[in-house]
């Protein structure tokens, strides 16, 4: 895709060779969100940042990565903190902020909103996650970070096989992965959720269309075997028509060490979009597997800001130039060192 200018709206718009070009942007990035180094290039720049649902990664991400290529950040956070409460159109407010704004991230309950918010906007926007349809920057990251553990391992990610847990219905970010995992060579999934929580038919189609080998699980233990990423997820409680109906799945699947070790090959990769529940009756990431050297959860946050840096300067057109506009940070990454 041509990158400079578009919305990022959906993991639709990419082809493998745009996948491996974000990443290769998202590496440059290093040094500059590691803090060694000090790039100037947005400076002058604003995003808009608004997230009409709850979020701390992905929102305090995207403003980081926009920051840290030296760029301003305005933060809205609520429905009832802006317009929208006194009835305004997303058009309209589309329309006013892309006047005030050079790149806009946005995040709200409605499938395809973003995209109608797009559709008024004068400036580039980017999905931060439309209700429980797409979350295009965690797929990516969340790809990213499968790429970083697998050539760890000596593999790429041909030939990959990964369970997916636990709220696959509603979980926006299995739904664009799984559309990026289908990019790839002969993808095995097992899909492992309850019957009714089960991955949406024309995702799973798709893939099977594309070669890849589709298995669906409804218990836990049978699903996790042999594969090399276990991803995580939490029950959307906040999709489902009622509460009631959000209890009945609350701790269905719970992966803590004993299991893993138990029904997992050495070496498998454990991912979470987070967060997690980490409340008693849910804990589908069990803490006991945090000193676990195979858990990934704290890598994928940490590549966030690189994609998310990446998507920037590509739809902002200042790639080549980052690098120009950059000096060294010694005495601030010697501060970074003392407190860790
Ligand atoms: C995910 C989301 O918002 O879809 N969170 C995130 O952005 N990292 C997953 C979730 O909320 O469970």
């Amino acid at each position: 895709m041509e990158f400079v200018g578009n919305h990022i709206l959906s993991v639709d718009q990419f082809d493998r060779q745009d996948v491996e070009r974000i990443f290769a942007v998202a590496d440059q990035m290093e040094p500059y969100a590691l803090r060694r180094r000090i790039t100037r290039v947005l400076e002058g720049a604003i995003m808009s940042n608004m997230f009409f649902e709850p979020s701390t990664r992905t929102r305090v991400s995207f403003g980081s990565a926009f920051n840290l290529l030296g760029g301003e950040v305005r933060e809205t956070t609520e429905v009832k903190a802006s317009a929208l409460a006194k009835g305004e159109s997303l058009y309209d407010t589309a329309r006013v902020l892309s006047g005030y704004s050079d790149v806009i991230v946005m995040r709200h309950p409605e499938a395809g909103s973003v995209a109608e918010f797009a559709h008024a906007s004068r400036v580039p926007v980017i999905n931060g996650g439309d209700g429980p349809n797409e979350h295009p920057s965690q797929a990516l990251l969340d790809l990213y970070t499968m790429r970083q553990e697998m050539n760890g391992r000596d593999r790429n990610l041909d030939r990959l096989s990964i369970a997916l847990i636990g709220d696959l219905k509603y979980g926006r970010a299995v739904h664009s992965l799984c559309k990026l995992l289908g990019l790839y060579e002969n993808i095995r999934l097992h899909f492992v959720s309850p019957p009714e929580l089960e991955i949406p038919a024309d995702i799973a189609d798709d893939l099977v269309h594309g070669g890849h080998e589709v298995r669906t699980f409804h218990n836990l233990e049978e699903g996790i075997h042999d594969v090399d990423i276990l991803y995580v997820t939490r029950t959307q409680e906040e999709r489902f028509p009622s509460q009631d109906e959000a209890d009945r799945y609350r701790g269905l699947f719970r992966l803590n060490e004993s299991i893993y070790t138990e029904h997992c090959e050495p070496n498998t990769v454990i991912m979470h979009p987070l967060p997690r529940d980490s409340r008693s009756q849910a804990q589908e990431l069990d803490d006991d597997l945090n000193q676990n050297p195979n858990l990934a959860i704290f890598k994928q946050t940490d590549n966030g800001v690189l994609v998310r840096m990446a998507l920037f300067a590509l739809v902002l057109d200042v790639v080549d130039e980052v690098d120009n506009h950059s000096q060294p940070v010694t005495w601030f990454t010697a501060k970074r060192h003392q407190l860790s």
